[in-house]
């Protein structure tokens, strides 16, 4: 079956163990994997490296697209394997040893890796190791669910390793467009006007040189972990729901709205799922993943066209998607992150980008990877990409966490991600703070009534009354603007009154 996925005859000598090709990768290189939050991951080679650690010194640096599945982040760390990791993860066990500064982490935005590479502005991909559904004629590549990196690290590094999967359909031929950015000085500006527009090939064009080993597989990717809508986060749906037909209504947005962004995640994705039940039609997608919400619109007809860098799915829907890739590949398109997250189109195209924070201040700065202000959840993702070239840029939390210990509004965020230039719009499920056009003192009085959980409401009321008094353009009382999170810290609670935050 798999001389049918590699078009190339003179490539089917490439084809060896993963233990073989992994051999390829030696100690201390840079190594650059497919795999974009949990779709379309090599799934061999990783476990092989990870085999080859117990028994000798192996420690590379590992850029994929963002996070890999089938714990691959776990298995790498668990070995040691990994010195250093980029861009994004979501790995627990990874987590842990990022936070213990075992593993070299660096947080970027989605869409710069690459162009750091291509400008050598970080260390070369050494070898390339990239999951694919076939090998064409030429020797190109064609991805599975994901594209991600992939297209830059297969055409930059010197070796490049082919996972063929043979659990992934033949079909997905014809959903990728690859196309990359010119070379610099004179780069053209990237020709794509329309979220269903091709610009590229269907395939990585790769020297047939270059690709040193070929791996057959047959494993799955893992499952979505988004869970699913709660009864906060339909609040928070119907919140921005009602604001967006309100943008309709004064004539500010058409009834098919803009192309939408939403980023990853249980809330994110609570919050698209919302859309099924609105009045908007016609929608389209322009974002980085596509999640169960993006199925569920198109299948319901509200939702013409989607265009992502990674399809990751709950496992029923996965395997209603793949067995009928027929109906969905006119209406879907997988390009690389670089432009599915670049500014220029972010811009070019206005996009509604709805991304999710952990904490949000009440001037609308945003932290949504520092726990504390000092530990890694998962990284900025293509979130930042988003937010500052957004048409409106929403942000969406809870308005606590941790059964109300944590209040996600705060007087200072701990970490900023995204500054108060880059949101737009906050939303929890008590109600959403329209911040557009509003100063530091009005942007506050929006964000503590209409977004903080009342158990917090007058607190930072207070605060920023006594802050206010003291002056400034942006008041605080710095010697308290991170007096919650200390609180939290040694009492477990940011709640003056702990009592009432255990009720
Ligand atoms: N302080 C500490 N922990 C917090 C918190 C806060 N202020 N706010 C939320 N959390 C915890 C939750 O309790 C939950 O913990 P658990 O996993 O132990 O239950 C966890 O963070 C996830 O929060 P949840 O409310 O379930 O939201 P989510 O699944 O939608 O994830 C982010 C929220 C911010 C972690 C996630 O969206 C993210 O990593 N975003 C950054 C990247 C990004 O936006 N990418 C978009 C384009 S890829």
């Amino acid at each position: 079956m798999y001389k049918e996925r590699i078009r190339l005859a003179s490539l089917l000598d490439k084809i060896m163990p993963a233990d073989a090709a992994a051999a390829l990768i030696r100690d201390g290189m840079t190594v650059g994997m497919s795999g974009f939050t949990r779709a379309g991951d090599c799934k061999a080679v990783p476990e092989a490296l990870a085999r080859r650690a117990a028994t000798e010194p192996l420690r590379i640096t590992l850029m994929t697209g963002a996070s890999l599945g089938n714990d691959t982040d776990k298995i790498l760390a668990e070995a040691n394997v990994l010195a250093r990791r980029l861009p994004f993860q979501v790995d627990p066990t990874l987590r842990r040893k990022i936070n213990a500064g075992e593993v070299m982490f660096i947080d970027q935005h989605l869409s710069e890796t690459v162009e750091q590479l291509r400008g050598r502005q970080i260390a070369p991909v050494d070898v390339a190791v990239v999951e694919a559904a076939a090998i064409t004629e030429s020797g190109g590549i064609v991805p599975t669910t994901s594209v991600g990196n992939s297209a830059s690290f297969a055409m930059q590094a010197e070796k490049v390793i082919v996972e063929i999967n043979l659990n992934m359909p033949a079909e997905l031929e014809g959903l990728h467009d690859i196309y990359l950015p010119t070379p610099r000085p004179g780069r053209e500006p990237i020709p794509l006007t329309a979220v269903d527009q091709r610009i590229g090939l269907t395939y990585i064009p790769v020297d047939p040189a270059r690709i040193a080993a070929i791996v057959i597989t047959q494993k799955d990717d893992s499952p979505s972990s988004a869970l699913p809508p709660d009864q906060d986060t339909r609040q928070i749906a119907g919140h921005l729901n009602e604001f967006l037909l309100h943008e309709v209504r004064a004539g500010r947005l058409a009834p098919s709205l803009q192309p939408l962004q939403a980023g990853i995640g249980t809330i994110a994705n609570a919050v698209l799922h919302g859309l099924v039940d609105s009045p908007f039609r016609d929608l389209k997608m322009y974002s980085e993943v596509l999640q169960d919400s993006t199925i569920e619109l198109l299948d319901a007809g509200r939702l013409s066209f989607a265009s992502a860098s990674s399809v990751t799915l709950s496992g029923p829907v996965y395997a209603r998607f793949l067995a009928d890739l027929a109906r969905y590949r006119s209406r879907v398109i997988l390009r690389p992150q670089e432009i599915s997250n670049h500014p220029e189109l972010v811009r070019r195209l206005g996009l509604i980008t709805i991304n999710t924070a952990l904490e949000c201040d009440i001037y609308g700065n945003v932290n949504s990877t520092h726990v504390g202000g000092t530990h890694m959840m998962n990284g900025i993702g293509g979130s930042g990409d988003f937010a500052r070239n957004a048409h409106i840029s929403v942000f969406v939390t809870k308005s606590v966490a941790k059964a109300g210990a944590i209040s996600s509004i705060v007087p200072m965020v701990s970490h900023v991600d995204h500054t108060e230039h880059d949101v737009d719009v906050i939303v929890t499920e008590h109600g959403l703070a329209d911040l557009r056009g509003l100063a530091p003192r009005e942007r506050a009085q929006q964000i503590i009534a209409n977004c903080a959980d009342p158990l917090y409401r007058d607190l930072l009321q207070d605060y920023v009354t006594r802050a206010g008094r003291r002056g400034g353009q942006t008041p605080h009382l710095i010697e308290e603007a991170l007096a919650w999170h200390a609180r939290l810290r040694e009492q477990g609670t940011m709640s003056a009154t702990p009592a009432l935050a255990a009720a």
